[in-house]
């Protein structure tokens, strides 16, 4: 059912300095830039093969990312695989025992369609379904 990684989560405090680690440092390309009102975050897109690193920051301190940064600092938040129809993939997902924390897929990054597990159900590790949008 999963064949590929479409990117990384990171949990980063200040995106302009994390871009700087990812693109002038490790040399990956700055591929995408978006504020996410929905989720009270902006993040960022690189790319590395033909998958991505998932830069997120808080828009401020009471949200989602601005908690998980609170409570575990800096670093690693999801693993997202890519599928080709997030409706079957939920479905078949759900079949197999994982715990959708979303009910329905909604619209992530970029236009795509994603749905998230609970990490109780995915051995500790938050992880993402993504259907990305048909220019990506
Ligand atoms: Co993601």
């Amino acid at each position: 059912m999963f064949t590929r990684i479409d990117h990384i989560g990171i949990a980063v405090a200040d995106l302009d300095q994390a871009i700087r680690l990812y693109r002038d440092t490790m040399g990956m390309r700055l591929s995408h830039r978006e504020v996410v009102d929905s989720q009270a975050l902006e993040a960022a897109l690189l790319d590395i093969g033909d998958g991505h690193i998932e830069l997120m920051s808080p828009l401020y301190e009471d949200s989602v990312i601005g908690k998980f940064i609170a409570r575990k600092g800096e670093g690693m938040h999801h693993v997202a695989y890519a599928v080709p129809d997030i409706n079957l993939a939920l479905r078949e997902a759900k079949a197999a025992g994982m715990e959708p924390i979303d009910a329905e897929p909604r619209i992530g990054i970029r236009q795509s369609k994603v749905v998230f597990f609970h990490p109780r159900s995915t051995g500790g590790v938050l992880t993402e379904l993504v259907q990305p949008s048909e220019e990506h």
